[in-house]
């Protein structure tokens, strides 16, 4: 039976849309070709109507147009309850995705030197040994494992400690936070969706990171926690509310969007022979490896923004107050854009993916994700030997961020790398 567009819109609001990449891609390729600005009707459904954005083009125009299409009030999609107590309450928490210039602009570069390449360049060493740590890991696993589960759900977690300089006795805190701060609407992974529940998680943290603050002001040290504590804007430090929404992002931001494509881009791999042959063959295409891997998973899902005033896109007038969700994984696939979109290109050049956003917002910390999947791979692919499924993959119920939660594989791999001794 075939879709209409008006069923297809429902994909970015149904958790188990995303968890089925046949319906997902099939429903955005209709409304990229029949309606790529298409009204998803939420009256009596429990969210607020808001327009779907699906084309390439479109998505990297509103994104440009920061003045217009703000971030404030609706950033990401939720229920209209929880879009009516961000009304009432404010924030929970105000973070660089919840805010606008010139508070946006002002925030952002309390730490965008520090993501520079310059910067980041010295955390090599840092993220090659997590690498090697958690591919020596896999030796334990006698053969086989969940890949999603006990290493790409890992080493992003650690590289996030490793950088705001926490203690690894604070991992499962971290994990905690991610996973109900940013969860997804999925009963495996044990997200909290309980607004009390939600409230309990962010007073734990805001503990936990008051102390943080007060330890680095006190004695500054060379990681990301103590440049946030110790900033200044207009010369006055960051409220306790600004620094710790930094942390948290800091803490969540690069955590389950970094596992997906790690995992993502391993089932690549595996389902794509002639592609895991090449890149082990030429590992100078490891760049344009992990773009692709970034592309074809595309762990955000969407971003929201709110138009000031009206604005005509494509012959569509989107009114003022009205809302956009921004479709990533839409944008990935469209054919006007990118060469056999559906084929899985380790040397895909040029990959002008929307997967870390555009513009203002443009994710802060696309070279650090860059980095962690060329290391990862580049110590995984030269020890392997030989790779398959072990059991079927699952992907995660999200409407935001997320990718496979299973990826059970079978494989053979050296102790080390074949041209080092140790
Ligand atoms: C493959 C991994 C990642 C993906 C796909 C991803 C994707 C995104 C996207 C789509 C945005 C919003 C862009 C927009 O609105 O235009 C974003 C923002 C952001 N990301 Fe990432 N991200 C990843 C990894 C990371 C990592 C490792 C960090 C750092 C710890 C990070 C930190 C941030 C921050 C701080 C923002 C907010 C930027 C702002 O609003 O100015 N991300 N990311």
């Amino acid at each position: 039976m075939s879709e209409s567009v008006e069923s297809a819109g429902y994909v970015f609001v149904d958790p188990t849309a995303y968890a089925d990449e046949a319906r997902f891609e099939s429903a955005c390729a209709l409304l990229r070709r029949e309606d790529p600005v298409h009204w998803v009707e939420g009256e009596g459904l429990g969210f607020n109507s808001f327009w779907a954005i699906t084309k390439h083009a479109d998505i990297f125009e509103i994104e440009t147009k920061h003045q217009i299409f703000l971030n404030e009030p609706r950033p990401i999609l939720g229920t209209a309850d929880d879009d009516r107590r961000r009304a009432e309450n404010g924030d929970l928490l105000r973070t660089l995705i919840h805010v606008d210039e010139p508070e946006h602009r002002n925030l952002r570069s309390v730490t965008s030197e520090w993501f520079l390449p310059k910067s980041l360049n010295k955390l090599d060493d840092t993220l090659n040994g997590l690498a090697r740590r958690f591919v020596d890991r896999m030796l334990e696993f006698d053969g086989e494992c969940d890949f999603a589960r006990d290493v790409s759900m890992q080493m992003p977690l650690n590289v996030i400690l490793s950088i705001l300089g926490l203690p690894e006795s604070d991992y499962g805190r971290m994990l905690t936070l991610t996973q109900e701060m940013f969860g997804a609407a999925d009963e495996d992974l044990q997200r909290g969706a309980d607004p009390a529940e939600l409230m309990a998680v962010i007073q734990d943290f805001f503990a936990y990171f008051t102390t943080l603050t007060e330890a680095r002001r006190a004695h500054p040290t060379a990681d990301l926690a103590s440049v946030v504590a110790n900033a200044t804007i207009d010369g006055e430090p960051l409220t306790m509310m600004q620094t710790i929404g930094y942390y948290v992002i800091a803490a969540t931001a690069g955590h389950d969007t970094t596992a997906s494509a790690m995992a993502g881009g391993m089932l690549a791999l595996i389902e794509n022979p002639d592609q895991l042959a090449r890149l082990q063959a030429d590992p100078s295409l490891m760049a344009t490896a992990a773009d692709e891997m970034i592309r074809w998973v595309t762990p955000v899902k969407h971003f929201m923004r709110t138009a000031t005033e009206d604005y005509v896109l494509r012959g569509t007038t989107i009114k003022a107050g009205q809302s956009v969700l921004l479709s990533y994984p839409s944008a990935n696939r469209d054919e006007d854009v990118f060469a056999d979109p559906y084929t899985f290109d380790v040397g895909r050049s040029p990959n002008k993916h929307l997967s870390f956003g555009f513009g203002v917002h443009y994710c802060l910390g696309a070279m650090l994700a860059r980095m962690e999947l060329k290391a990862l791979f580049a110590e995984l692919l030269p020890r392997l030997r030989s790779v398959e499924l072990a059991g079927e993959p699952a992907l995660m119920k999200t409407v935001f961020v997320g990718g496979l939660k299973r990826l059970p594989i079978r494989f053979e791999l050296s102790p080390h790398s074949p041209d080092t001794n140790n």
